[in-house]
C-alpha cells in the first residue's frame, strides 16, 4: 500500500557539471522503473541543470532545505516558491547536519513545512537521535519532542504531503547502520505517534524512510522490515552503481 520511496541527499557533493552528468547516468539506469518513489537531492546550485536533465524522467528532484517565506530580506535563503516554479517535488526538512551546523530548530522546521506545504511542495522531515541520547535511554522521548515540533498545526490533510525519514545522528556518515529491527522499533514507535496525533488511517498511510549508512548490502533487510517504507541516502548515493542497486532494493 505504502509506496517505496528511495532517496539520495547529495549533500554538499558534486559540481554542477558533475551533478547533470550523474543524474543523466541515472536516469539511463532507471528508466521505466514506477512501483517505487525514486528522488535526488542535489546542491541548491545544481538543482536547475538537474531538474533541465531529468525532463520527462521517473526521477524527482527534491532541495536540502527550503525558507519559512516566499520573499524578504533573508539574505542566501531559497524561497519554496521558486522551487515549486522549478519543478522541484521535495524539500528536506530538520536534517541533523542542518540542526547541527546551522542551528535549525523544531520551531523553525514547523515554519518551513508549512511554507512548503502552502507551495505545493511535499516535505522529508528529519529525525533522529544521538548516540548519547540513544545510550542513555532517551530515544523515544527526542524523537516525540522532535515530531511533536515539527508537525504543531499540520492538519491531516497535510500529512500524505510528508514523509518522515528517521535518521539516527551517530549512523550518518559513520558506517554503522541501525540494524533493521533497531531502525524498526523507532519506526514503529513513529507510526503509534501519528496514530496519536491524527488516527490510524493516517498512520497506515504515512511513509517512513531509515537513513544513516544505507548500502546496497544492507538496504535489502532494512526495507524488507514492516515499518520500514524507504530510505534517505548520503554516501552511497553518490555513485551510480550504488544508488541504483539501492533503487532496485
Ligand atoms: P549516510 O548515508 O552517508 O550515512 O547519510 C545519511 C544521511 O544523512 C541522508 O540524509
Amino acid at each position: 500500500m505504502r509506496k517505496p520511496i528511495i532517496a539520495g541527499n547529495w549533500k554538499m557533493y558534486k559540481t554542477v557539471a558533475e551533478s547533470v552528468a550523474f543524474a543523466k547516468q541515472l536516469n539511463e539506469k532507471l528508466k521505466g522503473i514506477q512501483d517505487r518513489e525514486i528522488v535526488i537531492a542535489p546542491t541548491f546550485i545544481a538543482t536547475a541543470s538537474v531538474i533541465d536533465a531529468l525532463r520527462f524522467s521517473n526521477i524527482q528532484v527534491a532541495t536540502q532545505d527550503a525558507h519559512w517565506e516566499n520573499e524578504g530580506a533573508y539574505t542566501s535563503s531559497i524561497s519554496p516558491a521558486s522551487l515549486k516554479g522549478l519543478g522541484i517535488k521535495y524539500v528536506i526538512l530538520g536534517h541533523s547536519e542542518k540542526r547541527q551546523f546551522d542551528n535549525e530548530t523544531d520551531e523553525r522546521v514547523n515554519r518551513k513545512l508549512k511554507n512548503v506545504l502552502k507551495n505545493g511542495l511535499k516535505a522529508i522531515v528529519c529525525v533522529g537521535e544521538t548516540l548519547q541520547e540513544r545510550e542513555s535511554g532517551k530515544t523515544e522521548k527526542v524523537i516525540e519532542n522532535q515530531l511533536k515540533g515539527c508537525l504543531e498545526g499540520i492538519g491531516l490533510g497535510d500529512l500524505a504531503s510528508i514523509v518522515i525519514a528517521y535518521e539516527p545522528v551517530w549512523a550518518i556518515g559513520t558506517g554503522k547502520n541501525a540494524t533493521p529491527e533497531q531502525a524498526n522499533e523507532v519506526h514503529a514507535f513513529i507510526r503509534g505517534l501519528v496514530a496519536k496525533k491524527y488516527n490510524s488511517e493516517a498512520a497506515g498511510n504515512i511513509r517512513i524512510q531509515y537513513g544513516g549508512s544505507v548500502k546496497p548490502e544492507n538496504v535489502k533487510q532494512l526495507m524488507a522490515q514492516p515499518d520500514i517504507d524507504g530510505a534517505l541516502v548520503g554516501g552511497a548515493s553518490l555513485k551510480v552503481d550504488s544508488f541504483e542497486a539501492l533503487v532496485r532494493f
